[in-house]
C-alpha cells in the first residue's frame, strides 16, 4: 500500500514571531524527517511486493520441477522392470557371451557351504549359477529361481524344473513373497540393474 506523501506537521499559529519562526522550522524538518521515512515505507513495501512475486515464481518453478522428476522417475522406473520381462536371447544377458557359474558358487562355497541348504536366485537369466550349483554341490536341499520375465521362466522350467526340489517362478523382486523358508539368496548381475536402488529389494528380501 502506498503512503501519500504529504505533510503531516503543521504550525499551530503561536503568540510570539520567534516561538512561530522555531515551530516552522521544527515543522519544516518534522516535515522532511517524515517524507523521507514514508518515501522509505514505500521503498520497502515496494521491496516486499517484489520478493512476494520472486516467491510465488520460485515456487511455481518448484512444483513444476517436482513433476517433471517424479514423472521421469516413474518413467525410469517402469523401464528398469519392463526391459526384462521381454524374451531377449539368452547371451544378451551376459555381454552375448555365455558365462559360466562355477567362479561365482565356488566363491560363495568359501564363505557358506550350500549342501543341505535351500537357495533362493533372484534373476537368474539363462541358468549358469543353478547350472554350477547343481554340478558342484548336488545335494543342495532346494532351489528356487525368480525372474521377471515370463519366457526366460518357462524355458528355465523346460530345462531345469525338478518336480518340488527345484522351482522357477515369474515375479518382481520388489513384491514376491515366499510360502517356505530359505537359507541363503545367491544373484548375480542383477542388483545393478534394480531402480532406484537395491535398497528396496534388499528390504523385500530381509522380510522373506
Ligand atoms: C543381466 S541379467 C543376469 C542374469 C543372470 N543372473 C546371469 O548373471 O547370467 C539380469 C536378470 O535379472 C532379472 N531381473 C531384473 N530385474 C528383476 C526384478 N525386479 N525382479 C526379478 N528379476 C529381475 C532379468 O530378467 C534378468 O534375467
Amino acid at each position: 500500500m502506498q503512503i501519500p506523501l504529504k505533510p503531516v506537521v503543521r504550525n499551530s499559529g503561536g503568540t510570539a514571531a520567534a516561538k512561530s519562526t522555531l515551530d516552522d522550522a521544527v515543522a519544516t524538518e518534522l516535515d522532511a524527517t517524515l517524507k523521507k521515512i514514508i518515501s522509505k515505507l514505500n521503498y520497502l513495501d515496494k521491496q516486499i511486493e517484489t520478493v512476494k512475486k520472486q516467491n510465488e515464481w520460485t515456487r511455481n518453478q518448484l512444483q513444476r520441477l517436482e513433476a517433471v522428476i517424479l514423472t521421469a522417475e516413474a518413467n525410469l522406473k517402469t523401464q528398469s522392470l519392463t526391459r526384462w520381462e521381454g524374451d531377449e536371447a539368452d547371451l544378451k544377458l551376459t555381454w552375448s557371451r555365455e558365462l559360466s557359474g562355477d567362479p561365482y558358487i565356488r566363491k560363495v562355497m568359501e564363505h557358506c557351504d550350500l549342501k543341505g541348504k535351500r537357495v533362493l536366485e533372484i534373476g537368474p537369466g539363462y541358468g549358469r549359477l543353478f547350472k554350477a550349483l547343481k554340478q558342484i554341490v548336488p545335494d543342495f536341499a532346494s532351489y528356487i529361481g525368480i525372474d521377471l520375465s515370463t519366457a526366460r521362466i518357462q524355458r528355465l522350467t523346460d530345462q531345469f524344473e525338478e518336480n518340488g526340489r527345484v522351482r522357477f517362478m515369474c515375479a518382481n523382486a520388489d513384491s514376491f513373497s515366499l510360502d517356505e523358508p530359505i537359507d541363503v539368496v545367491i544373484f548375480t548381475l542383477t542388483f545393478k540393474y534394480f531402480y532406484p536402488s537395491f535398497k528396496r529389494r534388499w528390504g523385500t528380501l530381509n522380510s522373506i
